[in-house]
């Protein structure tokens, strides 16, 4: 069998002469200043991810620096690239309904570009998996690193962090507690520097979740953006692609149903993003399987919450560093992992943990005999209101509301939710359950992080923290309370979240698992007749039309239909 093309030799544009298709593009990349003797190296494609409107990638530059080292010490070429790249708050209408199209740029350039191997750069939220199912589905050898963890900021003596403390505080601003002088000063202080939210949000999960899918070097999640040793390992992260290149380890091999479950195992055990499941099954859908929502339950009941990090707990990523990062979780949950998996060093995962140095006595990663909370961080829940799931981080709720009934007070939109939530006249009492419609993947579009659903003023400034709130939407991983999410099918599309109206009795269970409207089936298929889409869920042109066609719902991530490995018909 003929060998495959490397180098500059690979995926020659079409000329219709590959000879000829071969000399031009010697010719143009010798115009950047290339030798003969460089570009007979291994390439090194680097994802360039900085962007002026990306604080959480400031240091992108001084990484790639650092990577392009590692690459050139081990007797490759490096090659950066640059590729989309975007910020949850600088993302209109939200980074989710973005996600996809990073993902397909990741996918293309890796594809269309000569790289013998690719080093990827992620960090904010949305950016890992994005570069994680590109990569996925490019199948080119592939390493992660992420830009990492900022530092705490402080407040009058406060430890601060984005974005726990941007939620807390503005609820306590909202109940009139910190007045707006105030809250500015504390704008200044909650992101304090390059790197991502400190939190176990959704960008410290997937770092966490994509070194024990194998997909980063040892250590690499929680080092913190300003370290030295975030560079560090930017370096031996170029260093070794210039080795995957050699060994043509590719991410499919890497990234298997078992390392999947491996990912599952450790966002349960750190409480991690409830974002980190719709993620994790966007990248499955990319290596041809789905992810299993039963599975991701079996494994929560036995494995506990060990990571002691805002919002479930009260530390930050730097304090997990410090701890040792996810080498110490996994040594906690190394009888329940599979330690054969292989990753991007060449080696198991087991290997990897028996090489790293020993522990050290910590207070962030507490032992399985004395956990943040018994079962794991994530609960599946089903029932007439939830037929194809839905999920809550019952870690970050209060403990009385995981189980209970209530009357619904329902939003039919994120727009009514904002002209009603704190009106003095809105009928609402503590133990109602608020209920979002239409802010699903097809209904805000882009499923926002809106299932956080602000607890009415008039409650607030009654001392009220936590309510049961019900929604198709997604939930930011810094944020907490008894919040159901992900309701498949989504409202949008005509699931049973669109049928409920005021008045009608919900129960929530979360140790049985189950979500349900306690109205009568005839009424249900009464309201079903009624029930007309919402006008605004389909786009005539561009992305946005490619979006509405394309988006599947959250138990398949989110993901375009067809760029999954095997589509849905
Ligand atoms: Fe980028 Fe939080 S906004 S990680």
């Amino acid at each position: 069998m003929a060998e495959k093309p490397i180098g500059m030799k690979r995926g020659l544009a079409h000329y219709g002469d590959a000879g000829f298709s071969l000399f031009l593009r010697k010719a143009f990349i010798k115009a950047m200043g290339y030798s003969d003797s460089a570009l007979e190296r291994p390439i090194i494609g680097i994802t360039n991810t900085f962007s002026g409107y990306n604080a959480c990638h400031r240091s992108v530059p001084d990484m790639i620096e650092a990577i392009k080292r590692g690459v050139m010490m081990a007797g490759g070429l490096p090659i950066e690239f640059p590729i989309v790249s975007m910020h949850e708050a600088f993302s209109h209408p939200t980074s989710m309904f973005l996600r996809n199209l990073m993902a397909m740029d990741a996918e293309e350039m890796i594809r269309a570009q000569p790289m013998d191997a690719v080093v990827l750069i992620g960090g904010c939220d949305k950016t890992v998996p994005a570069l994680l199912m590109g990569a996925a589905s490019a199948d080119v050898p592939a390493i992660l690193t992420v830009t990492g963890p900022m530092i705490t900021g402080s407040h009058k003596g406060e430890r601060l962090g984005a974005c726990t403390d941007c939620r807390r505080l503005w609820g306590q601003h909202r109940a009139g507690v910190i007045d707006a002088t105030e809250i500015e000063e504390i704008g200044d202080k909650l992101a304090p520097g390059p790197g991502t939210c400190m939190v176990m949000g959704t960008a410290s999960t997937m770092a966490l979740v994509a070194e024990a899918l194998g997909m980063m070097l040892p250590g690499g999640a929680a080092i913190p953006a300003v370290h030295a040793d975030r560079l560090r390992h930017a370096e031996i992260t170029g260093e070794r692609a210039v080795a995957l290149a050699s060994e043509r380890l590719l991410p499919s091999q890497i990234m298997t149903r078992r390392s999947m479950t491996n990912a599952l195992r450790v966002l349960q055990a750190v409480g991690g993003s409830t974002n980190g499941v719709i993620h994790l099954a966007a990248i499955a859908g990319r290596l041809g399987f789905d992810l299993d929502l039963a599975e991701l339950d079996r494994l929560g009941a036995e494995t506990p919450v060990l990571v002691d990090l805002k919002p479930s707990g009260q530390h930050y990523m730097e304090d997990l560093f410090k701890a040792g990062g996810l080498t110490t979780v996994l040594r906690e949950i190394e009888h329940l992992i599979d330690k054969n998996c292989l990753t991007v060093t060449g080696t198991s995962l087991g290997e990897n943990l028996a090489a790293q140095p020993k522990g050290w006595p910590n207070d962030v990663v507490r032992p399985m005999s004395d956990p943040i909370h018994y079962a794991g961080g994530i609960r599946v829940l089903r029932g007439n209101l939830a037929p194809n799931g839905a999920i809550i981080k019952q870690a970050a709720a209060s403990p009385a509301l995981l189980k209970h009934s209530g009357r619904a007070v329902v939003f039919t939109s994120l727009e009514d939710m904002a002209a009603r939530i704190d009106s003095p006249e809105l009928d609402v009492k503590a133990d109602d359950i608020l209920v979002l419609q239409n802010a699903g993947p097809k209904g805000a579009p882009g499923m926002p992080e809106a299932g956080y659903i602000p607890i009415p003023r008039k409650l607030a400034i009654a001392g009220v923290e936590d309510m049961v709130r019900i929604s198709d939407a997604r939930m930011s991983g810094t944020a907490f309370g008894a919040i159901v999410l992900h309701i498949s099918p989504e409202a949008a599309v005509g699931g049973p979240l669109a049928l409920v109206r005021d008045g009608d009795t919900i129960e929530l269970d979360t140790e049985r698992g189950t979500l349900a409207l306690l109205v009568d089936d005839e009424v249900l298929r009464q309201r079903r007749a009624e029930w007309h889409p919402p006008s605004h869920a389909a786009a005539r042109r561009g992305y946005a039309r490619l979006y509405f066609e394309q988006v599947l719902q959250a138990e398949d991530g989110c993901d375009f239909n067809f760029l999954r490995a095997r589509p849905k018909f």
